[in-house]
């Protein structure tokens, strides 16, 4: 999951289906700034390729990220050199030090595969917090929100390589399965295939909700952001500065 011919081309395909990292950087830091305005250190848990990374930088004195993937950490250290770079899995998170936001984006928290992984990787965010500090978490579609039998298919060209994704998505019960086949070409090099699996957890609203009261955090949902997926605010339930 995550290799490196997928890391490669993974900012690549999502920008140019309409991803736009920059505008999504912004308005999370606008509505975490609406709770603590004086925030000015952020952790990215499961950061990717540090494609929101690179423009939390320029929003934030200090940023750090964790990734799981090496292959997508490669990426994000070459993309961002000024932060400092976690390998690590978000459900053994223990950096020792804590931060006034911590986020996690683009459905990653949904890798996590059921409500105690849930609660207990929600709790070390809320752990990890400095006081003031919130959590701002982008969700993968809820079970009521999900599709099912989804094909979605895309060609881009950027300079001279041409990428095609293909990807179909099936409901399980409240696992989505998701199979992506990417076709990569470039003159002088031929013509790539690879293909990857993900297992997506199809969390309730009221799972995530439950999820992160149990954490000791305060939550509200914002509607309609983010592709329609909507997104988490969550602060410590008490000493919160709301
Ligand atoms: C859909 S990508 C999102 C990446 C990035 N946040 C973005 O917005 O582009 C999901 C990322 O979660 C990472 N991931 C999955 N499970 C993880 C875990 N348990 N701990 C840390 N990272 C994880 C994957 O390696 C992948 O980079």
């Amino acid at each position: 999951m995550y290799g490196s011919g997928m890391a490669e081309i993974y900012e690549l395909l999502h920008e140019s289906r309409g991803k736009d990292y920059r505008a999504e950087a912004a308005t999370v830091t606008e509505l975490v700034r609406s709770w603590n305005p004086q925030a000015a250190s952020l952790l990215d848990v499961a950061c990717g390729t540090g494609a929101h990374l690179r423009h939390f930088a320029a929003l934030f004195d200090k940023v750090e990220g964790l990734e799981l993937s090496d292959a997508m950490l490669a990426m994000a250290r070459a993309a961002v050199p000024a932060a400092v770079l976690h390998g690590g899995d978000m459900r053994d998170l223990s950096l020792g030090r804590s931060y006034d936001v911590i986020t996690c984006m683009f459905g990653a928290i949904a890798y996590l595969k059921d409500t105690a992984e849930l609660t207990a990787t929600l709790r070390s965010f809320a752990d990890h917090l400095a006081p003031g500090g919130v959590v701002a978490v982008d969700p993968w579609w809820f079970l009521e929100t999900s599709l099912d039998r989804h094909v979605s298919a895309d060609t881009v060209t950027v300079g001279s390589r041409t990428m095609t994704r293909v990807s179909h998505t099936e409901r399980q019960g409240h696992i989505s399965h998701m199979v992506v086949h990417y076709v990569v070409a470039e003159p002088g090099s031929g013509v790539e295939h690879f293909a990857e699996q993900h297992s997506l957890t199809l969390f309730t609203r009221a799972e995530y909700e439950e999820a992160f009261t149990r954490a000791g955090l305060r939550v509200t949902f914002v509607e309609k952001i983010q592709s329609g997926r909507g997104l988490f605010l969550a602060d410590r339930a008490e000493g919160g500065r709301r």
